[in-house]
Formats: structure tokens, sequence, C-alpha cells
């Protein structure tokens, strides 16, 4: 794989890691990201699939969370999937296909150490290793929308990806889809409902 693709499907999955990746990622002609900032000045909507970053998504239910370590060491995220009710309903049921209007966010974090719960973790229990570690700077946000008519072409699927509010280009958005063909047995979604503890 080429640093450039490399960059790109780093980016797909919302791993701006490294100045030295977003680099990679941004190195496109001046002219195609001049194109592109000219396109998602007129939309807050991501391209091809038209969608809006949904309100109130923060304050959905948890499906599970994800841990994705990379980039020989320089990238580290944790991630939450959250669902609206339609898809928590759906997960908890195990319906397949998701009806239409369940939506899944991927929220995706920087992992950041945690120095003060390590030094209180080692003080109470010494020798132990513990090492404790926290959601730092957003990374990005990633939908999921179910709409089975109007997303025919990408299994009934609309994808969007914003960072800092941004929807991603539309090179980004045309990888979200081929990527989740692997998982069509189960809908195109990777994310399996946690245990509840
Ligand atoms: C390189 C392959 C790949 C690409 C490209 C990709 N995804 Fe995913 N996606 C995954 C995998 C694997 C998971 C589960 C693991 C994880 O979340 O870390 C996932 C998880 C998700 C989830 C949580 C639901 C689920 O299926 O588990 C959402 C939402 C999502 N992706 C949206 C997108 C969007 C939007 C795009 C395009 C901007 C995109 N993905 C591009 C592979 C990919």
């Amino acid at each position: 794989m080429t640093l450039r693709a490399t960059g790109q499907v780093l980016g797909a999955l919302g791993v701006c890691a490294t100045i030295a990746i977003c680099t990679l990622y941004g190195g496109r002609s001046t002219a195609q990201s001049v194109k592109d900032g000219q396109a998602q000045a007129e939309s807050s909507a991501s391209p091809i699939y038209g969608i809006a970053i949904p309100a109130g998504y923060r304050d959905w239910r948890l499906i599970s969370v994800k841990h994705l370590t990379g980039a020989e060491g320089k990238l580290k995220q944790l991630r939450a999937q959250l669902g609206n009710h339609l898809a928590i309903e759906a997960f908890q049921a195990g319906t397949l296909p998701f009806p239409d209007g369940a939506i899944i966010a991927a929220l995706h974090w920087n992992e950041v150490s945690s120095d003060a719960d390590n030094k209180v973790l080692a003080e109470g229990f010494p020798g132990a290793g513990l090492e404790s570690s926290f959601a730092g700077f957003a990374v990005n946000v990633q939908f999921m929308v179910k709409d089975s008519r109007k997303y025919r072409a990408s299994g009934g699927w609309g994808f969007a990806d914003f960072t800092s509010g941004k929807p991603g280009n539309e090179a980004l958005h045309q990888t979200c889809f081929p990527c989740h063909e692997p998982a069509k047995d189960r809908d195109f979604v990777f994310t399996r409902y946690a245990p509840t503890p």
C-alpha cells in the first residue's frame, strides 16, 4: 500500500493520529482543496448521502466501546458507538436488517494516559502496574443512517463523517460502504451490542 493510500484508509477510519498522517491525508492539490472547501462551505451535510449531524446524538444510548491502535504506536483511539432508540431496540432484539430510521453514531477520541488516576491506582494496588486512560480531544464522529429506499445503492445505509462539525470530502465518503461490505450478513454493521455488566 502506498503512503498516500495508507493515509486515505486511516483518514477514512477517522484517524488523523499524527500531524504526519494528517499531512499525508491532506496532501492533495491546492486546487482540489479549494474545491472541497467551497463544497463544504455550501453544505453542512455529508457529500453523496446528504446527512447532517443528528440533533442530540451525544445523549444516545451506548451500543459498545472500542479501542483502536496503530501507525506504530502513534495512533491510539477510544471509540464509543451510540444508537438512537430505533437502533438500540434493534440491537437488543437482534433485529436484522435494521429498521428505517435507525441511526448509529461512532464517536472517536484520542486516547490519553491519565497520570492522576495512575498515581492513585499505583498507591492502591502497588506493583500491579495498572494504567488508566481517558477520552482526550475528539477526533471525529461518524454516522450510519438507515433508509432502505433512499440509500438502496449502499445497502440501505447513508454514511457521514464529521471533524469539528464539518463533513469530510466526497473521496472520503466513497470509501465507507465498500469497506462495510464484509459485515453484509449483519446488515453492514460491525459493532455488536456489548453485554450488560
Ligand atoms: C477501512 C475500512 C472502513 C472504512 C473505509 C470505513 N469504515 Fe466504518 N467501520 C469499519 C470497521 C472495521 C468498524 C468497526 C471497528 C471500529 O469501529 O473501530 C467500523 C465502524 C463504523 C461505525 C459503527 C457501526 C459499525 O458498523 O460497527 C460507523 C457508524 C461507521 N463505521 C461509519 C463509517 C463512515 C461514515 C465511513 C466513511 C466516512 C466509514 N465508516 C468508513 C471499517 C471501515
